[in-house]
């Protein structure tokens, strides 16, 4: 006979989702402290959730993927992407849409965009200037939205091009607190009365987009998308086994998707990764002699394959999750997990916090340590930045491609300083989780 999860969180689940939505870091390190590596946290109007610190039972969800429902625990980001993305879907349909949107984000596709990405972070990195402050977090977001402008969208320039990059911005940047991203957990925020209230003034801004990207297809469907590479002309040559290419509406659900995916997400790493590696002189030094080893010019895919830049990259993702658990999963029946018996529909959340600062896994969990990646190995449940089973992050690739080629290119061409040696603490932005004040640096 299995044991029922007895680690309930008893206080309001108000409280609790109050907790949620302002630090879920410390939220879940508190719980783990008292309750051990799986708990149940129960969120006013989202219900409740079961998270999981312990790599054995995460592995167990992992390998049982088909039974679990993760499009429909999504639910979440509905209002963000609509209802024709990914992210929602489950079964068949999920599978089949993963099909036609993974080509353009691996193998040699990848070859084909890192040099762009690296002329994209030089182009950035020439305004900054001698002794003026700026912050990293923003230019990141610069050089990641440029990267999935040019790269995913295809667009470089043009009207349409000077239309979308502002409106984009402007519409993620509506959620960049704690505050302002309630909305995103409060549905009775979810008021739309035009531009006098903030989430009209957001669906305002999604339905111009929408337009925007829907005129996109319409020129490129018009055009043949004869000769281009980019990541929407091959989405929609792309046919499934029965030669059914991609709806209008999947693909602007899916931009906005990757959009979402993909651009904090990075941005906000390497934000991270600028920190750490300006904290730690024993680090960046090793990085120099790493780059310098390489000579004039390197070839971006050599730069992408050093051992040491890899492993400033894996440490840096360890140690700043950009969400607060991987994707919540639905038990579709009664399942057993780590040894605990749950009942059919039970939400479970992995938790990559909590795996990834476990002492017996991570000696020492609170000091950034690039080494410990190249000294061991670690298992899929060991080590989960990008998820993992059926959902693993689709741009993993090229994250970590950007990643170490921003720093790569920044490092090798520019001296810069921490403004200030204060630590720098985790925030909610939106669904998303980022260095509080987005981390300001000068140029020396
Ligand atoms: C450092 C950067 C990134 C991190 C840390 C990250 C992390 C994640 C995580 C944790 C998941 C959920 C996996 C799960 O629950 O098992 C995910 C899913 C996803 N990511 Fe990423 N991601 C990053 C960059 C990107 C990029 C650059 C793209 C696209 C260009 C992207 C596209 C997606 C998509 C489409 C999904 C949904 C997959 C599905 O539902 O099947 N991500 N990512």
């Amino acid at each position: 006979m299995l044991n029922q999860l007895p680690n309930c969180i008893n206080s309001s689940s108000w409280w609790q989702l109050i907790k949620w939505i302002s630090d879920p870091i410390e939220f879940q390190k508190k719980c783990n402290q008292k309750y051990g590596d799986i708990f149940s946290i129960q969120l006013s109007g989202l219900g409740s959730y079961v998270i999981i610190g312990n790599p054995k039972a995460i592995q167990e969800i992992f390998t049982q993927d088909s039974k679990f429902d993760i499009g429909r625990a999504n639910k979440l980001a509905r209002v963000l992407i609509g209802s024709n993305s990914l992210m929602l879907m489950d079964g068949y349909r999920h599978q089949r849409e993963r099909k036609l949107l993974m080509p353009p984000f691996h193998g040699e596709k990848l070859q084909a965009y890192a040099e762009k990405i690296c002329l994209i972070t030089k182009q950035i990195a020439s305004q900054w200037q001698i002794g003026e402050p700026f912050v990293v977090q923003s230019t990141m977001q610069k050089v990641s939205l440029e990267v999935i402008l040019q790269i995913v969208f295809g667009l470089s320039e043009g009207e349409r091009y000077q239309q979308i990059k502002p409106l984009l911005t402007s519409w993620l940047n509506m959620t960049d607190s704690p505050l302002r991203s309630s909305m995103l957990f409060l549905p009775f925020l979810q008021q739309d009365f035009g531009k006098w209230t903030p989430w009209g003034r957001m669906k305002s801004k999604q339905r111009s987009l929408n337009q925007l990207l829907q005129a996109e297809i319409e020129e490129k469907r018009a055009m043949n998308n004869q000769g281009k590479f980019d990541v929407l002309s091959l989405m929609m040559t792309a046919r499934d086994e029965n030669g059914q290419a991609m709806t209008d509406d999947e693909l602007k659900d899916e931009l906005l998707t990757i959009l979402l995916a993909g651009h904090e997400t990075t941005a906000t790493t390497l934000a991270w990764a600028f920190y750490e590696i300006h904290q730690n002189s024993d680090v960046l030094k090793q990085l120099h002699e790493e780059l310098n080893n390489l000579g004039e010019n390197p070839q971006p895919m050599t730069i992408a394959q050093l051992p040491y830049l890899t492993a400033v990259c894996q440490e840096t993702l360890r140690m700043y999750p950009v969400l607060s658990g991987l994707f919540p999963r639905i038990s579709k029946s009664a399942i057993n997990i780590g040894g605990y018996e749950f009942d059919a529909n039970t939400t479970f959340m992995p938790s990559m916090y909590l795996v990834h600062y476990r002492e017996d896994l991570y000696s020492n969990p609170e000091k950034f340590n690039p080494k410990r990646f190249l000294e061991r190995q670690y298992s899929p449940s060991e080590y989960i930045p990008f998820g993992g089973g059926s959902r693993r992050c689709l741009g993993y690739a090229l994250a970590l491609l950007e990643m170490k080629l921003v720093l790569a290119t920044v490092l090798s061409n520019y001296q810069l300083s921490l403004v200030s040696n204060k630590p720098i603490r985790m925030q909610r932005r939106g669904l998303a989780l980022a260095p509080k004040g987005g981390v300001k640096m000068v140029l020396n």
